[in-house]
C-alpha cells in the first residue's frame, strides 16, 4: 500500500495510507511515527487538538527519512475561529513540530467542539478568517496543501464561494457501518479529494458480526477490511494505532473487494453507539466544556 498516493488538484502527491495519532501521548507519539517510518508509512496526521505534534516532530527527525518524502498533515484547532487565533496556531503547530513547513493543514471543525450537535451556528465569518489564516500561510511556503475536516456541503459551499483560494481536502467520518456517501460525492464532484478517519470506527469495527463475516470471506482481518474499504472509495485512509503489528498488517491490504460486496458494506446497518467514546462530538456526543486538550473533556 506504500506506493499509492492520491494527487490533490494543485498537484501534490498525498500517500494514501497515513498513520493516524489521536490518543496517542506526546511522550509516546515519537516512538510510534519512527516505527511507523521505519515499516514504510510516509503519512502522518496530528492535530493541535492531540497535543503531540512535539513528539510527531521528533519521530520524523528520528527516522532519519528525507523531509521531502514525508507527508505531514496538522489541523488548525475547532476553537480557532478568528484570523489571529488562527495564524498564531499555525505559527505554534510549525514550532510544536520543529519543521520548516507543513504539508497539508485543515480546519478541524466548522465549529468549536463545545457547540457540536448542539448549535446551529456554522461559524461562516469565522471559518473564513481561519481559511485566510491558511491561505496566507500557503501563499508564504509554510503549508504546501491547505483544507478542512468535519465540514458539511454548507460549510464548504461558505469557503468555496467566498475565498480565493479552494480547500482541497475535507476529512470526515467514514467507516463501514457509517458512509457519509452524498457528501463523499459532493466533495469528489467538485475535485476535493475526502479523507477518512475512524476507520475501523475508533476500534468499534471489531465488534459487528456482519463486518467480521465478510472480512472471514476474504480471509483478512476487519482492520484490513475496513482500510480496504475506504480506499475503493478512492479515499485517503488515517488507521491509528501505536502498535508496529498492526500498522504493519493495516497497510497490508493488497486485495479487492467485488463490487457487489462494496454496495452490501456501504449499506450496512448504522453503528448505534461508539462505546465509551460516544461522548466525543465526532462520534455525535455533546460536551459541556473542553479547555482545547485531551482528556478536559467534560460530558
Ligand atoms: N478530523 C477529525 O475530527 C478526526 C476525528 C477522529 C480521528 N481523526 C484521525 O483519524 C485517525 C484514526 O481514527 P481513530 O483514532 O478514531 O480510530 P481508528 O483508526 O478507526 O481505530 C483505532 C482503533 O483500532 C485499533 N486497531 C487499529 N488497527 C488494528 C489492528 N490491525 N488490529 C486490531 N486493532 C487495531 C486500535 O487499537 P491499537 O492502538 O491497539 O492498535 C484503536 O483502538 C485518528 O488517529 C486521527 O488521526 C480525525
Amino acid at each position: 500500500m506504500f506506493n499509492e498516493y492520491l494527487t490533490l488538484p494543485n498537484g501534490i502527491k498525498v500517500p494514501q495510507l497515513a498513520l493516524g495519532t489521536w490518543l496517542i501521548d506526546d511522550d509516546k507519539a515519537a516512538d510510534a511515527v519512527k516505527a511507523a517510518l521505519d515499516i514504510g508509512y510516509r503519512h502522518i496526521d496530528t492535530a493541535q487538538a492531540y497535543a503531540n505534534e512535539r513528539g510527531v516532530g521528533e519521530g520524523i527527525r528520528a527516522s532519519g527519512i528525507n523531509r521531502e518524502e514525508i507527508f505531514v498533515t496538522t489541523k488548525v484547532a475547532a476553537e480557532h475561529k478568528d484570523y489571529k487565533s488562527a495564524a498564531d496556531g499555525i505559527d505554534g503547530s510549525l514550532k510544536a513540530l520543529g519543521l520548516d513547513y507543513i504539508d497539508m493543514m485543515i480546519i478541524h471543525s466548522p465549529q468549536p467542539w463545545v457547540e457540536v450537535n448542539q448549535s446551529d451556528n456554522r461559524y461562516f465569518e469565522g471559518n473564513l478568517e481561519a481559511w485566510h489564516a491558511l491561505t496566507d500561510a500557503y501563499k508564504a511556503g509554510k503549508i504546501k496543501a491547505i483544507g478542512v475536516s468535519n465540514f458539511l456541503k454548507e460549510d464548504i459551499e461558505n469557503i468555496w464561494n467566498n475565498a480565493e483560494v479552494k480547500p482541497i481536502v475535507n476529512q470526515v467520518l467514514c467507516h463501514i457501518s457509517n458512509t457519509p456517501l452524498e457528501l463523499i460525492d459532493y466533495c469528489q464532484s467538485k475535485d476535493i479529494v475526502v479523507e477518512a478517519y475512524s476507520p475501523v470506527a475508533h476500534g468499534e469495527a471489531l465488534r459487528i458480526p456482519a463486518i467480521a463475516q465478510m472480512a472471514e470471506k476474504y480471509g483478512v482481518s476487519v482492520p484490513q477490511l475496513c482500510i480496504r474499504y475506504d480506499i475503493q472509495l478512492g479515499m485517503i485512509v488515517l488507521p491509528k494505532t501505536a502498535n508496529p503489528v498492526h500498522m504493519k498488517s493495516n497497510a497490508d491490504v493488497d486485495f479487492v473487494i467485488s463490487d457487489e460486496d462494496m454496495e452490501i458494506l456501504k449499506h450496512l446497518e448504522k453503528i448505534d453507539n461508539y462505546g465509551d467514546s460516544s461522548f466525543f462530538p465526532v462520534y455525535g456526543g455533546k460536551l459541556k466544556g473542553y479547555s482545547g486538550k485531551p482528556g478536559t473533556e467534560e460530558i
